[in-house]
């Protein structure tokens, strides 16, 4: 460790922590966004724009969420940074880093889901992006090297809900951003925080 600057990094910086504060922000801010927005193709653009226009306080909170997820995007793998510049991935602690690297997954997939979200042209072509990865993948891909599955049966088939983006496939972002996503990462923090505690604690000083 002495060739990190100043000793700075024996220190957490409480990043985890602030990822945790940031997640929370957005479940908090999230159902009231909810209560507004409607995940259908013709409404949803237009359910953002009066939640930034017309809601009281729909503003506040739209912002509250963008720049909370935003943040998370940003301390996740700052924490990730500072646990490896530690050495804090080594023995008893490497359960908790593929914990760690499946809620950083998770983080990215949150924030993309959520880009889609308001279903304008950027959401659309982010979408078109996200399921050509999808097609070209190895494996799960129907174009993808080694490709075992047919076009109506591959990863963006599943995620879009059909060969084309629409009703179907924003269903599916809004399930996947609002339900099955936050439920699985709760669920990994929960994981996380055990594993410190079995761990006897943290590595070093906060
Ligand atoms: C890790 C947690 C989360 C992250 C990183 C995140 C990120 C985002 C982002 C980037 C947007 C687009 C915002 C915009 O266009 O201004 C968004 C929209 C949205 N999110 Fe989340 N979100 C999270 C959790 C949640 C949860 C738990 C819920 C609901 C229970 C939720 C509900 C919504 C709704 C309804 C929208 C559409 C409204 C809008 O675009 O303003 N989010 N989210
Ligand atoms: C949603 C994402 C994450 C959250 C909310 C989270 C939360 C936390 C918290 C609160 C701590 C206690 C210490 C601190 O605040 O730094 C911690 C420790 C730890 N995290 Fe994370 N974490 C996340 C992602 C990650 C990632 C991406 C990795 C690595 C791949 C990771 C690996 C670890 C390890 C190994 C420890 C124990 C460190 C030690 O004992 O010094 N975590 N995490």
């Amino acid at each position: 460790m002495k060739w990190v600057p100043l000793g700075l990094v024996r220190y957490t910086f409480c990043l985890g922590g602030l990822s945790v504060f940031f997640f929370l922000l957005c479940i908090l801010t999230g159902p009231f966004l909810m209560m507004y927005y409607i995940p259908s193709v013709d409404r949803a653009w237009a359910d953002v724009q009066d939640l930034s226009n017309v809601v009281p306080f729909g503003r506040f909170l739209r912002n509250l969420h963008r720049w909370s997820g935003t943040l998370m995007v940003i301390c996740v793998p700052v924490h990730m940074l500072r646990v490896f510049l530690q050495g804090a991935y080594k023995p008893p602690r490497q359960l908790n880093w593929l914990v760690g690297v499946t809620l950083l997954l998770l983080t990215y997939l949150m924030a993309f889901t959520g880009y889609l979200l308001p279903w304008d042209n950027e959401a659309y072509w982010a979408a078109t992006v996200g399921m050509t990865m999808g097609e070209n993948s190895p494996i799960v891909g129907s174009k993808g090297p080694f490709s075992i599955l047919s076009q109506d049966k591959d990863i963006a088939y599943i995620l879009r809900g059909g060969t084309m983006l629409g009703q179907p496939s924003l269903t599916r972002f809004f399930f996947a951003h609002c339900v099955a996503i936050p439920g699985a990462m709760a669920g990994l923090m929960g994981l996380h925080f055990f594993n410190i505690h079995k761990a006897g604690g943290m590595s070093g000083p906060l």
